[in-house]
Order: structure tokens, then sequence, then C-alpha cells
């Protein structure tokens, strides 16, 4: 990848993410991927909240745009990956997102799907264990370093932690925790900020 991987002022950055994700390169999935790495250089020098277009994602597919020097990924889930989610619950770490709320997950995305709207999920595509960038594995079934009974999801090849398609963590994985739910609020159908909410 050509462009220069910001540097996150936070533990984590991309740049290991892209180190990471550079090992298993050329194992992009079949899941058609829509990236956009768009938002204006004032903006996003400023760290500036992120505005997207997502009424083009069709279900099953997913989008990436850049909020603060971080990857942040739109899926449009199935109603075959919705109705996934609440079987795992026995097999997640933290299937209700309990754990750092006020880091993770935004009250609004306190529930089964993580999200506002229940078809999207926003989330910042870094694992929760060193930092590397998963790789959507939206394809169920048995299949190398998945489970046999996999549902879709995520998987970091750093270190083999594995996510649902709401980005909650595996039990028993080297990430400790849930992928991050940035704030977002959506302005109005298919426009989605990303970088701020809604305040009561
Ligand atoms: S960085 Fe993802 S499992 Fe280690």
């Amino acid at each position: 990848m050509s462009d220069q991987p910001k540097v996150d002022s936070g533990k984590r950055t991309w740049l290991i993410a892209s180190s990471c994700a550079g090992v298993v390169g050329g194992v992009a999935a079949a899941v058609p991927f829509v990236a956009s790495f768009a938002p204006s250089e004032r903006a996003r020098a400023a760290g500036a909240p992120v505005e997207v277009d997502v009424s083009a994602l069709k279900p099953g597919e997913m989008m990436t745009v850049e909020w603060r020097g971080k990857p942040v990924w739109i899926v449009r889930r199935t109603p075959q990956q919705l109705a996934s989610l609440p079987k795992l619950d026995p097999q997640l770490a933290d299937p209700k997102s309990e754990r750092k709320p006020d880091e993770l997950t935004p009250e609004y995305a306190r529930n089964e799907h993580r999200s506002i709207k229940p078809e999207y999920l926003v989330a910042v595509g870094i694992c929760s264990h060193l930092g590397c960038s998963p790789t959507e594995k939206f394809q169920p079934g048995a299949q190398p370093s998945l489970p046999d009974d996999w549902a879709g999801g995520f998987l970091c090849p750093c270190h083999g932690s594995t996510f649902d398609m709401a980005g909650r963590v595996f039990k028993n994985k080297p990430a400790p925790d849930n992928l991050e739910v940035p704030p977002h609020t959506y302005l109005a159908d298919g426009r989605l900020l990303i970088g701020e909410d809604k305040k009561a």
C-alpha cells in the first residue's frame, strides 16, 4: 500500500496494523469491498468528524473510511448475519459489551448488534491485542484458521483473534476486548457522521 500510514496518538498505530496485514497480503476475501479514504486533508488533520455516504452499500458489503488516522469499518449486515449474533453469546468474551464501555461501546451501541441501526456495524478496524487490522471473513463455514461452525466475522491475522459480525471478540483469544465502536450518528438516512454523536 502506498499511503503513508497515519500514526495514532494512542498506544496503537495503524502503522502496526498495516505491517501485520501485509503478512497476509493476497488473502483478500471474496466479499465486495469498497475502500473510501477520502475525507478532506483539513478534516483529517484536525481529527474532525467524517461524513460518509453509506447509501450505496449493499447487504453483505463493507467500506472503510479513515477517521483520526484509524480505519473505520462500516458493514451492512445481512439478515442472516444479524440472526447469528444472539446465538454466539456463550462463545464470546464480552457479549454484552460491558467492558470499558466509555472507551469501546457508546451507550447507544450497547445492544446485541452493537449499533444504532441493526443493519449497520460501525467499528474501528484495529485489534484490541496489539493493533493489527483484522481481515473480513464474512463467508460462513469451515475454512483455514476458523472453526467449522464459523458464522462470519473477522480474523486478526497476527495472532488469530476472532470477532463476530458485531466486532465482539471470541473467548480464549489473545485480544482482550471487543472492537471499538466510535462515536457516530446518522444525519439522515444513508448519511453517517463518524466522530461525533448526538448528545441528549
Ligand atoms: S494483534 Fe490481533 S491477535 Fe494479536
